[in-house]
């Protein structure tokens, strides 16, 4: 009926629009059934999906896509509208289901228009029954200098989701993995040490990497990129890039999933590594990072360990062939498992575009193993059949 009312008013505007939809490649339409790594890539709206720095969370045989929501230029790098959540199916075709956490129009919040809100990952706590967020955050005009970590609930994944604040983790507690005698606060030498250290995220000579936790350890640790981690046995973790961004720290979080419970371990001290996403495979914890350089990219490291624990071994560059040096013009954001396909996992990475930030694309790629050691290789294009060979 209503198509009957548009055909007797609009012909031309029905007939150009089906034109210009068979014209348009079923990617852009929000059709394919493939993954077109570094492509445009449409939502149900057949607008283009804005959610950067991505997690998927899988809730009863749905998957959500959460990432940062950016704008035109590089105002896009700030936090302007909030999280958005996209879900699906298949992982092919996504539905907008809009902004699961809002930023705060109350200049006083945390989470203020105009904050960094990065990398948001979404996990669901049995205990409680609640969907939890935890995001990398920077409150407004203090560039990257708190380091803090933000954590909102909510009932049901698409949200909304309630921003409950935002904290340094772990404050009071030392790290598990150093000696007693490490335990202690800085002397007032190396205070004066630390003082005239001009951190910028990046190493220099004599870079004072066992002094920073210890500087750290009343007020909390400092956490920028971010990523959480669900054991098998139900145990969540975060995993952070802390100390001036020279070690990450892998933290257990509390039962409701909503603090750290003050376990934690620093891994590769002085190692710099940023952008941490982890996943579990027949026992083993692997853990894939990038170097730290801002923006632009370079090689993916991982690493390996029998417990979350550790000790952590690192095994090189996971990518192979053209374009690996760079991890294929992208930096790691999540990795997930398939539906369906036991043992096997999808590596998500961002190819970011800081001057026009609602510009980055999407790196999706299999992971692969050899034959037992996980690789990335790129496909220019690639769907979930590649897991059944
Ligand atoms: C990257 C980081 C991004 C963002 C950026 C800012 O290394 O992974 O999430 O923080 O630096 O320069």
């Amino acid at each position: 009926m209503r198509l009957k009312l548009m055909w007797r008013n609009y012909p031309g505007v029905i007939v150009t629009t089906l034109m210009i939809l068979s014209l348009m490649p079923l990617a852009m339409k929000g059709e394919t059934n493939e993954f077109l790594p570094g492509a445009l890539w449409f939502d149900d709206h057949h607008v283009p999906i804005n959610a950067h720095g991505g997690g998927i969370l899988e809730d009863q045989g749905i998957y959500y896509w959460f990432g940062e929501h950016k704008i035109q230029g590089p105002a896009g790098n700030d936090a302007h509208v909030g999280v958005h959540v996209y879900s699906s199916r298949d992982l092919y075709h996504w539905q907008d289901q809009g902004i699961a956490l809002k930023i705060s129009h109350d200049p006083a919040s945390d989470i203020a228009e105009g904050c960094i809100l990065e990398r948001p990952k979404v996990i669901h706590c049995p205990a409680t029954g609640k969907y939890v967020m935890w995001f990398h955050l920077e409150p407004k005009g203090q560039g990257y200098g708190a380091a803090r970590t933000g954590v909102a609930v909510a009932d049901q994944p698409i949200g909304p989701f309630r921003f409950l604040g935002s904290f340094r983790p772990n404050a009071g507690a030392w790290p598990m993995n150093v000696p007693d005698d490490e335990k202690k606060p800085l002397t007032d030498a190396e205070k004066d040490r630390m003082t005239q250290s001009k951190f910028f995220g990046g190493t220099f000579p004599n870079f004072p990497t066992n002094l920073i936790f210890r500087r750290d350890c009343a007020g909390g640790q400092m956490s920028r990129d971010m990523t959480l981690f669900v054991d098998d046995d139900g145990s969540a973790y975060q995993i952070y890039s802390s100390e001036e961004n020279s070690a990450l720290q892998i933290s257990k979080l509390s039962d409701d999933f909503l603090k750290p419970a003050g376990k934690y371990i620093r891994v590769f001290p002085g190692g710099f590594n940023e952008a941490p996403v982890m996943f579990k495979y027949k026992g083993k914890y692997y853990l894939i990072t990038s170097g730290c350089t801002g923006w632009h990219p370079n090689a993916a490291r991982l690493a390996v360990a029998d417990s979350i624990w550790g000790p952590w071994k690192q095994l090189g560059n996971p990518c192979v062939g053209k374009g690996a040096d760079q991890t294929f013009q992208g930096q790691s954001t999540c990795i997930f498992p398939v539906m369906g396909h036991p043992g096997q996992f999808i590596f998500m990475a961002d190819r970011w575009h800081p001057e026009d930030a609602i510009n980055g694309r999407y790196l999706w790629l299999p992971i692969q193993f050899n034959p037992s050691e996980p690789f990335i290789s790129w496909l220019d294009h690639w769907n979930l059949g590649f897991f059944d060979k």
